[in-house]
């Protein structure tokens, strides 16, 4: 193991390492963010660590992220065998899976979205009808401070589950409720020290007590929870009408008999995926957004007073709106450029012995692209710490940045951007028309993020005041 775990010749600058903990040290895990930070301002644009056996690059800036995910895209387009991601979603699926497999389900999904998008019943109705619902249930909390999340987060996968399962779940149904509350504290598992210790040394951890441990249970759970659901679908299935994702893709099994890309195991995979990506992402950017507001009372004020003018109070919010309201959208982009929910992007993986900038990639490398490093661009940015809208507005209206990429770019970016978009901005604007949102009294709210798969606020109450 010891040739396998030396730095390659060429291997970009890689800082000093540790016996046994390697690179591990390096990172504080409440703050992965400083870390890198302090590292890339020592080390340069494109810095190797190694994470047990594995090696792994971390690239900043403009140039060298493009190169990755854009002009080299090709190279890059797998996700790496992390050892906790093996056990739990074991290359199958949307986010894990590489090569004709990953192909074959994505172009499936996203055909089948859209379909779905321009049904009868179309999606914009769908979200609109549940902005609709979170507005009540805020509307029941009558001022008083509450904590937002377990709503919101079941109003966000409401919308992923209509697409999937074609029916949503009640905010007060318990088991859903747990089911989202197992989610959660899973993502949030995923920052603990345990569990990047497993990915650094899995033969051993394996027998250890630990994050890991618990994360595997709780996947096992949620695995559980989709087979029921497809086996739900099975009992009542109509090939000549389908209803939702899960209907489409056992019309895609039955037509693929034989081949090994339409399977149900597959299917239980992209379910899952569609639902933690969709969810926990979404959910944390609209709580940013929340407490943005009750942060910069001065900035609800003008969304509002902005949707007063555009839509007013007597009809809902629809997309068609985007395209007025300058400011709100404006400040919708700078809740996920501050709120930088996935800081460091999703891992890619070399496929084949490249260079990148000059040095050597080997086969194998974890490729991590710095998406904080654009977010939040010296050079880009004009006040990259503040919470200003002013950076997505020229003249009072909207303008788009080259630098905002929290969907990343690229053939392998988020593929649920456009209904991400979507949700933020129908979601967001629902809300401010009907509630001012403030800091409970004597209280002050942090703005420090939490570390998990997503960078989520900490868990706050607040108060949305009905206007
Ligand atoms: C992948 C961001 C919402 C589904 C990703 C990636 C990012 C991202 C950075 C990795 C892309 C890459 O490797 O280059 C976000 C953010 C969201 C969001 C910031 C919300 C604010 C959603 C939603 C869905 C979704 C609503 C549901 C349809 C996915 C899937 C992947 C993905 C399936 C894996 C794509 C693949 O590997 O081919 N997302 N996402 N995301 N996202 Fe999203």
């Amino acid at each position: 193991d010891y040739m396998k775990n030396r730095t390659p010749k060429n291997f970009p600058p890689t800082p000093f390492r540790l016996p046994f903990l390697g690179h591990l040290y390096l990172v504080n895990f409440k703050d992965p963010v400083a870390s890198v930070k302090r590292v890339s301002k020592r080390y340069g644009d494109i810095f190797g660590m190694h994470m047990g056996s594995m090696k792994l690059v971390m690239v900043s800036g403009m140039r060298l992220v493009k190169e990755v995910l854009v002009n080299q895209g090709e190279k890059f387009m797998d996700r790496p065998d992390l050892p906790l991601d093996e056990e739990i979603f074991s290359k199958m699926g949307l986010i894990s899976s590489t090569g004709h497999l990953w192909k074959a389900q994505r172009r499936f999904t996203l055909t089948t979205l859209r379909n779905f998008g321009l049904g009868k019943r179309s999606l914009e109705e769908r979200i609109q009808e549940e902005c609709q619902y979170l507005v009540d249930a805020f509307r029941d909390e009558q001022g008083n401070p509450f904590n937002p999340q377990f709503k919101v987060t079941n109003a966000i996968s409401n919308v992923i589950c209509s697409l999937i399962f074609g029916n949503r779940f009640e905010y007060h149904d318990e088991d859903f409720q747990r089911l989202l509350k197992l989610m959660y504290d899973t993502i949030v598992l995923h920052g603990a020290i345990t569990s990047q210790l497993y990915n650094n040394f899995p033969s051993i951890m394996k027998y250890l007590p630990g994050a890991h441990q618990t994360i595997f249970k709780n996947w096992r759970v949620l695995k559980k929870f989709m087979q029921e659901q497809i086996n739900k679908h099975k009992e009542d299935w109509n090939p000549s009408e389908c209803r939702d994702y899960i209907d489409s893709y056992l019309l895609e099994i039955s037509k693929d008999n034989g081949s090994d890309t339409f399977q149900e195991e597959h299917l239980t995979a992209c379910t899952l995926d569609l639902l933690v990506a969709g969810t926990e992402t979404t959910s944390s950017t609209l709580r940013w957004a929340l407490l943005f507001m009750a942060t910069y009372p001065e900035i609800q004020a003008r969304v509002q007073a902005e949707i007063d003018a555009v839509i007013g109070q007597a009809r809902p919010p629809a997309l068609e709106d985007r395209n007025n309201l300058h400011y709100t959208n404006a400040v919708i982009h700078e809740v996920q450029r501050k709120g930088n929910v996935i800081p460091f992007n999703v891992p890619r993986m070399a496929s084949e012995d490249t260079h990148l900038d000059g040095y050597y990639i080997p086969k194998g490398t974890i490729v991590m692209t710095n998406l904080t490093s654009l977010l939040f661009d010296k050079s880009e940015w004009e006040t990259p710490d503040a919470f200003n809208p002013e950076h997505f507005l020229k003249d009072g209206k909207f303008c788009k940045k080259e630098y905002f990429i929290p969907f990343s770019v690229g053939k392998r970016a988020c593929l649920g951007e456009v209904l991400a978009r979507a949700e933020l901005f129908l979601f967001f604007t629902s809300l401010l028309q009907k509630f001012t949102f403030q800091v409970p009294p004597d209280t002050k709210l942090s703005l420090q993020p939490m570390i998990g798969i997503a960078m989520a606020p900490q868990p706050y109450k607040i108060c949305a005041v009905p206007r």
